[in-house]
């Protein structure tokens, strides 16, 4: 068995600005980030202050979108090489953090496509990484992992150690202004992160405990938080939350529900949480029959698998209306079945049983 979690976390209020040494790992940063959120947050600022107080010239890339695309990254490497940064400082939600990575290992590794680093050994090295989150959710502060959109359209993600981002801050007052929707949908992608855990064949102790701690957090704070979305209270148990979850991926990696929303999220515009979490119930279900040990800990929590249903239902997370056409299906379901999650997810799912996963949510 192995635990391995190379990033230095800082966590808690204040966090950056009283370890704003640890920040600067080279002499010119790239600082990826979307339009707004790093800016709106006060992340930014103060990441900025940072640098200026220690001296150290920084670059400014801000063109991140949801569901980064290879030109996206591809920019990125090409403004890092030419102002000659050396390391990244990746402020945002799941989007900007994963650019980042991508843009780390392209810029350390100029002679790479986009398509490469889904081969992680063509390389070994990456530019160092600096994480800031600024939403609870992708857990990519503590990951190995980064999902980018190829051109074919299908959202894939790679894994390399050399991904860990070297030092991440977690300070739950950047996440205060987030507004109910994105607040759901991230925290609800952090509990999918840490259920998926706990079912997967590749589950351990130790992820096991982390994910305990992680449901048990969103299961009291989540409600809460949606009635009382500045208590920084309840951002910051929500933030930890999310933060374990990331380091049970770190571990498993992600099982069934991930590969059937990532369809949901790039064809029908749901976003990257709510695609997820809609199918744990009935990802649940199927588990259940073939490894009911792995539910023991969820039912324990949430009641039953109908309880926990009613929870995700009560949040709004099945506040939707999508129908499939026939080659939808068709398409989505191959996509499924090719992709690697369905491995490590406990039960035997055919064509048959992927189409009736999508059936029941267009139904609800
Ligand atoms: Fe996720």
């Amino acid at each position: 068995m192995l635990y391995h979690m190379p990033t230095k976390l800082y966590y808690g209020q204040r966090c950056l600005f009283d370890n704003k040494k640890d920040l600067i790992l080279g002499e010119k940063a790239l600082i990826v980030t979307g339009k707004n959120s790093a800016r709106l947050t006060g992340a930014l600022g103060e990441v900025i202050s940072a640098l200026d107080e220690y001296d150290i010239p920084y670059v400014h890339y801000d063109e991140i979108k949801e569901n980064p695309t290879y030109g996206i990254v591809m920019k990125g490497k090409e403004i890092a090489l030419k102002e000659e940064c050396d390391f990244i400082i990746a402020i945002g939600g799941g989007s900007p953090m994963d650019a980042g990575k991508a843009i780390a290992v392209l810029t350390a590794n100029p002679d790479l496509t986009p398509d490469d680093l889904y081969n992680a050994e063509t390389y070994d090295v990456a530019l160092p990484i600096v994480a800031i989150p600024t939403t609870s959710g992708t857990g990519s502060e503590v990951t190995p992992f980064a999902v980018l959109t190829k051109p074919n359209g299908r959202k894939s993600g790679f894994k390399s150690e050399l991904i860990f981002p070297d030092v991440s801050y977690l300070d739950p007052k950047y996440m205060i202004k987030m507004n109910k929707g994105l607040t759901l949908t991230t925290a609800v992608d952090a509990l999918s992160h840490s259920i998926e855990g706990v079912l997967s064949k590749k589950s351990t102790t130790i992820s096991d405990m982390l994910a305990r701690e992680s449901i048990e957090l969103i299961y009291e704070y989540l409600p809460k938080t949606l009635n009382d979305l500045e208590n920084i209270e309840y951002r910051e148990k929500l933030a930890i939350a999310s933060t374990l979850a990331g380091m049970v991926i770190a571990q498993t990696g992600t099982i069934l529900p991930h590969s059937l929303g990532y369809r949901i999220t790039i064809h029908k515009g749901i976003r990257h949480g709510q695609a997820t979490a809609i199918f744990l119930p009935f990802v649940m279900e199927e588990v259940d029959k073939y490894e009911p040990e792995k539910t023991k800990m969820i039912k324990k929590i949430f009641g039953n698998i109908d309880k926990f249903f009613e929870f995700l239902k009560e949040l709004g997370v099945y506040d939707f209306d999508i129908t499939f056409t026939d080659e939808e299906l068709e398409l989505f379901t191959k996509e499924v079945m090719s992709s690697s999650h369905v491995k490590n997810t406990p039960g035997i799912y055919d064509e048959k049983k992927i189409k009736e996963m999508y059936k029941k949510i267009s139904k609800i």
